[in-house]
């Protein structure tokens, strides 16, 4: 396992199209999910949850999700309607992490879904540490309102993430990061 700083540092985002089985046990998911969930929350109000999809549930969820992608994009190239007709059964596991925020008197909204970015973030990390790969998804099944019900998504919460994770058939590559002078600036009087 690296050491912690160089699993930071290594972390890169594998494309769902090129991760594959295995992919974590559920010991393995177990230790995401905690990781997940050690993210910094204000008041501690838990503002986010996660739903697996995984197993034979995956090609039942693509199957309904398929009609309404279908008449939302008609007329897309069937190369790329072929990706999302597979959307689920292709990875083999996804996570949703979905953000459930409520009013609060101290906490604002944002803080609440910032926290479960968080989430999706250490996720993905701890994903890294334990040798596979994902890739922080959305995409039109988390904005439309039935596919996401159909996602688990209830009244009033949305999808922060659909963390789609498996093992790279590919070695990752880089892209290029901002330099320091780029998105740092030194505050002074
Ligand atoms: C909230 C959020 C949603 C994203 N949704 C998609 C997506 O639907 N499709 C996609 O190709 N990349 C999406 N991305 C980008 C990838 O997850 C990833 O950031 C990008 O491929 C760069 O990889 P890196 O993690 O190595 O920097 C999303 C990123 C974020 C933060």
């Amino acid at each position: 396992m690296p050491d912690a700083l160089e699993l930071l540092e290594t972390r890169r985002t594998i494309a769902h199209v090129q991760l594959a089985e295995p992919g974590p046990s559920d010991e393995e998911i177990r230790r995401i999910i905690a990781v997940a969930c050690r993210v910094p929350d204000h008041g501690k109000l838990t503002p986010w949850r996660f739903v697996l999809y995984r197993g034979a549930a995956r090609a039942a969820l693509d199957a309904r999700l398929e009609p309404l992608h279908r008449a939302k994009f008609p007329d897309l190239p069937a190369e790329k309607a072929e990706i999302e007709r597979t959307r689920f059964s292709r990875v083999p596991l996804t996570i949703g992490v979905i953000s459930r925020t409520q009013d609060h008197f101290k906490v604002p909204i944002w803080e609440q879904e910032l926290s479960a970015g968080a989430a999706c973030m250490n996720l993905l990390l701890a994903v890294h540490a334990l040798g596979f790969a994902g890739q922080w998804l959305s995409g039109w099944c988390c904005y439309d309102a039935e596919a996401a019900a159909i996602l688990g998504a209830a009244e009033g919460e949305r999808f922060a993430g659909l963390i789609a994770i498996g093992t790279p058939t590919v070695p990752p590559v880089d892209r290029p990061r901002p330099a320091f002078g780029d998105v740092v600036t030194e505050w002074s009087a």
